[in-house]
């Protein structure tokens, strides 16, 4: 983009599509527009179609193809989950059924499909909620800031993969390991199982995601943050087994039952092939990235005196910088000074009308001031040396003036 005087460099927000998935939907909104129920050969197109997308997207977390349900987005795949994990305990006849309020632990920094559909379910008296609290100035969450509020009562854990903030990893393979050993004496003692679901939204094609290594039970697939289409998908360890999934949509039976709705093929073929790619190129996707993040710190470094640069911690995204302009600077007017040719934001999209300075940062050690001078930064795969040249010649004159 900078060849036409602009950066784009919001890729926690949204991804382009990958130009082989757009090859893809399109071709599938050619052929493979057959109803996947229908009997005939048309319908089989279809469905054979979703079956190799569904074997494409397993394949990029190492998990079984049956164990993967499309859906609309991440948001729809969150609160699915959270609502199933809910249910275990409580549907009549569970033995866990004598419990009177089902206990749910959650982080302080989730984005808000999580963070509000718990809340409601709290305001609304049917469960207890408590919230894991990440380090002030790391942003980093330990394991025991989540396993310490653990009950008798406790039924689901949720904690979101990477931050779409600030990039911080979260120790969701620690929380999985530790959950699967309480879960036996839990078991032994009668006491009901807790599931363990994270949300992948940001994680997935910037490091390596597998369900196994992580030990979770739910885990969250949007398309659009890894150059895939506006579809999501659930992970539901043992679906068919195990792991109990409380559709949100009745209706025709279709995804084996557990989503409704006819099919959306084209999107779904394409959630496969961007799938793909992150299964081929992941480890040359997090080289370029570190790379070029790296040399935005760098030359940012070595252009702005009292720059800071938020929540560099090991591990974290290969791709986000949280930017902190110079004091009596704040970050929207940096980003105004940019006269449009740089695409970042000041935290997640969906907060973009907001005036407030981040809930986020503030939860993750910044102050409201501090939070306020914060630009997120967050490259892509492709992003060129060039344009991340283009980035700091803007952003250093747009903080000169500001
Ligand atoms: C961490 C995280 N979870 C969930 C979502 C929701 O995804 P969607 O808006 O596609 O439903 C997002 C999107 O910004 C996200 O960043």
């Amino acid at each position: 983009m900078e060849g036409i005087g602009k950066a784009y460099l919001d890729y926690n927000a949204t991804t382009p599509l990958d130009p082989l998935v757009i090859g893809v939907i399109t071709e599938s909104l050619k052929c493979e527009w057959g109803n996947p129920s229908s009997a005939h050969s048309l319908g089989k197109l279809a469905s054979d179609r979703i079956g190799r997308s569904r074997e494409q997207v397993a394949a990029m977390i190492n998990a079984h193809a049956n164990d993967i349900v499309f859906m609309s987005g991440g948001t729809e795949a969150n609160i699915v989950a959270l609502q199933s994990g809910l249910n275990s305990i409580t549907k009549p006849n569970s033995k866990e059924c004598n419990i009177v309020l089902p206990h749910v632990i959650t982080s302080n920094v989730e984005h808000d499909s999580v963070k509000n559909y718990l809340s409601v379910q709290q305001d609304c008296g049917k469960i207890d909620l408590s919230f894991a609290q990440v380090d002030k100035a790391s942003g980093q969450l330990r394991p025991e800031s989540v396993l310490s509020l653990v009950n008798n009562r406790t039924c689901l854990i949720s904690v979101m993969h990477a931050n779409n903030e600030t990039g911080v990893l979260m120790p969701i393979m620690e929380i999985g390991q530790a959950l699967k050993a309480l879960n036996v004496s839990r078991s032994q003692n009668n006491l009901p199982k807790i599931y363990f679901h994270t949300d992948s939204a940001q994680s997935l094609g910037k490091v390596k995601v597998d369900v196994k290594q992580l030990e979770v039970d739910y885990l969250t697939i949007v398309g659009h943050k890894f150059y895939g289409p506006r579809i999501g998908a659930l992970f539901v360890k043992d679906l068919l087994t195990q792991t109990p999934l409380v559709p949100l949509l009745q209706g025709g039976g279709q995804e084996r039952g557990f989503r409704s709705g006819t099919e959306n093929t084209p999107m779904i073929a394409g959630l496969g092939q961007a799938a793909e790619l992150v299964v081929q190129n992941l480890d040359k996707y997090m080289e370029h990235m570190t790379r070029c993040r790296n040399a935005l710190i760098s030359n940012l470094k070595d252009q702005i005196h009292d720059i800071r640069i938020n929540f560099v911690v090991d591990p974290r995204l290969p791709n986000t910088v949280s930017l902190q302009v110079p004091q009596n600077v704040t970050a929207q007017k940096v980003l105004e000074n940019c006269n449009g040719k740089i695409f970042a934001s000041l935290g997640a999209a969906c907060h973009s009308n907001s005036q407030k300075p981040s809930s986020i940062l503030m939860a993750s050690g910044l102050s409201p001031e501090e939070a306020g001078r914060t630009i997120r930064i967050s490259i892509g795969r492709t992003t060129p040396d060039s344009e991340i040249e283009f980035a700091v010649k803007v952003l250093t004159e747009a903080c000169k003036r500001a």
